[in-house]
């Protein structure tokens, strides 16, 4: 299990920040950047990929996800998400409903939802906190649409 110490957070937050650079947000301006600590100690980055289409739009965190998820990795620990307008983010960014409903998928209830603006300026949430009552693949395969097979 990778500790999730001080330390690791401010780095966490520092690569969050880094990966906002990376944003291709020509239709909104909002950059997002995304770090998400596995278990195993490995950081996945994510950032904004949006599209002339809109809805193919993809969000930093799901950006992340679907880089570990591809690449055999699926138990995580915390993720750091930092956008917003302006040079730093001016304000705090949450994940949007469809980014919460995937870290459902893959997350424990205390899984950490850090909220960045500078490395040192960070507000935390566990996912619990932010997504009561999510949908779970146990509510999926108890019910009817296991029967059907
Ligand atoms: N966005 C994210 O990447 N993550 C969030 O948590 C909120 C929204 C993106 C989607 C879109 O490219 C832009 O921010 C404005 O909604």
């Amino acid at each position: 299990m990778a500790k999730l110490t001080e330390k690791k957070k401010r780095e966490l937050a520092e690569t969050a920040l880094a990966m906002r650079k990376m944003a291709y947000v020509p239709f909104s301006g909002h950059p997002v950047g995304a770090a998400l600590l596995a278990k195993d100690g490995q950081v996945f980055t994510g950032c904004n990929v949006e599209n002339s289409s809109y809805s193919p739009t993809i969000c930093a965190e799901r950006t992340a996800f679907v880089k570990a998820v591809s690449e055999g990795v699926k138990e995580f620990e915390a993720i750091a998400i930092a956008g917003g307008f302006g040079e730093v983010p001016e304000t705090y960014c949450a994940p949007c409903g469809v980014c919460r409903q995937v870290m459902v998928e893959f997350c424990s209830k205390s899984f950490k939802v850090i909220l960045v603006k500078t490395p040192d300026d960070r507000k935390e949430y566990t996912l619990e906190e932010i997504m009561p009552l999510g949908f779970k693949i146990e509510d999926v395969n108890s019910g009817t649409y296991a029967e059907r097979d």
